[in-house]
């Protein structure tokens, strides 16, 4: 039974009035904001090195980093229109420093985090502490802390950045300074945090950083033995052989809104399906493979970036029958955890049908 006429037209009156009042209902939006399961507009995607290096190079030409501030190409996923963002917490950038060059210091409340790509001899000085690159690299720059990059070397470096970004605009905590000088002082021995932090299981006297990693720098070579070193019995069916990078004073995540995972797929694996509740972004470090991300499959190698957004399932697959294959991702797991709404399941089938 229809309500009559006259209902319909007193309550298409009142929700008119409701507007110039900054009112709405929830009932016409109940089932739009209240979902079963995350209906996030962030969609997988992968982007080519070979597509995107070209285009950073030419950056390089048409564009100083003394104008750019940080030469970066961003990374911006293709179903979230308009924002800068590759899923609705995290932001990805490709930054290029050419030899010579340096990017003045600031700081700023979103934190960031750099994977090495390509090329080594440049470094990035956080808090007085200068951190050298090489690729497959992770450096920390915890939220607030003073940071510039410089590559005195020869040849181009091409990093990934991670950041916050996304998630700090929305909270509106957004903070950031520029000081008048282009570079801070290197005023602690270079990689000190390495040397502190050289064996693992041992760790000096606990300084007081906050939530933030006291280690800055991760060197891919110490953390490709690691991989290498595993066992087969470590194996995870999703991911084969991973390990998180860590805080070494607490065990945690390297920072409180992201953490970094570094894993090994070894030849021929073909990992299981599986989806949970938090977004990730990958460096293929080494390799060739695939992953199948909600039903369809990309195809990657060395330097390509891939996004997974949450609750998407995804597994992954090392082509090769002979050689390994490396990934790095850093994720906005941490952060969910931290709010007590970290979930994942297996896919029912063990693999996705491809779309
Ligand atoms: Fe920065
Ligand atoms: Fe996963």
């Amino acid at each position: 039974m229809h309500p009559p006429a006259s209902h319909r037209m007193a309550y298409e009156a009142f929700v008119q009035a409701l507007q110039p009042l900054s009112l709405a209902p929830l009932w016409t939006e109940y089932h739009r904001l209240l979902t079963p399961a995350p209906q996030g507009k962030a969609r997988p995607h992968l982007w080519r090195y070979a597509e995107l290096r070209p285009q950073l190079l030419r950056a390089g030409e048409l564009v100083s980093t003394r104008e750019a501030e940080r030469r970066v190409l961003m990374l911006l996923n293709p179903g979230l229109e308009g924002q800068i963002a590759i899923t609705p917490t995290l932001f990805a950038g490709m930054q290029l420093l050419l030899p010579g060059e340096v990017a003045r210091v600031h700081r700023h409340s979103p934190a960031a985090l750099r994977i090495i790509v390509e090329g080594k001899g440049a470094y990035t000085t956080v808090d007085g502490q200068r951190c050298f690159m090489e690729p497959g690299d992770l450096i920390l720059t915890p939220a607030w802390s003073w940071h510039d990059h410089g590559n005195p070397g020869n040849e181009p470096v091409i990093w990934l950045d991670g950041l916050d970004l996304p998630l700090i605009q929305t909270l509106n905590v957004v903070f950031t300074e520029h000081p008048t000088q282009a570079q801070q002082q290197a005023r602690l021995p270079d990689d000190l945090s390495l040397r502190l932090y050289q064996q693992p299981g041992l760790r000096p006297p606990a300084p007081d950083t906050g939530p933030a990693s006291p280690l800055l720098s991760y060197k891919w070579q110490r953390t490709a033995a690691a991989l290498a070193a595993l066992p087969a019995e470590a194996a995870s069916p999703y991911d084969d052989l991973l390990l998180e990078y860590t805080n070494p004073h607490t065990g945690g995540p390297v920072l409180p809104t992201m953490g970094c995972t570094a894993q090994l797929l070894r030849p021929g694996v073909q990992t299981q399906a599986h989806r949970h509740a938090s977004s990730s972004v990958y460096l293929v470090v080494q390799g060739r493979g695939y992953s199948v991300i909600d039903g369809r499959r990309y195809d990657w190698e060395a330097g390509d970036v891939f996004v997974i957004p949450s609750w998407a399932y995804h597994e992954h697959a090392n082509a090769s029958p002979h050689e390994a294959a490396a990934l790095i991702s850093f994720t906005d797991a941490p952060l969910i955890r931290s709010l007590g709404l970290y979930r994942e399941e297996a896919h029912p089938g063990g693999h996705q049908p491809l779309a």
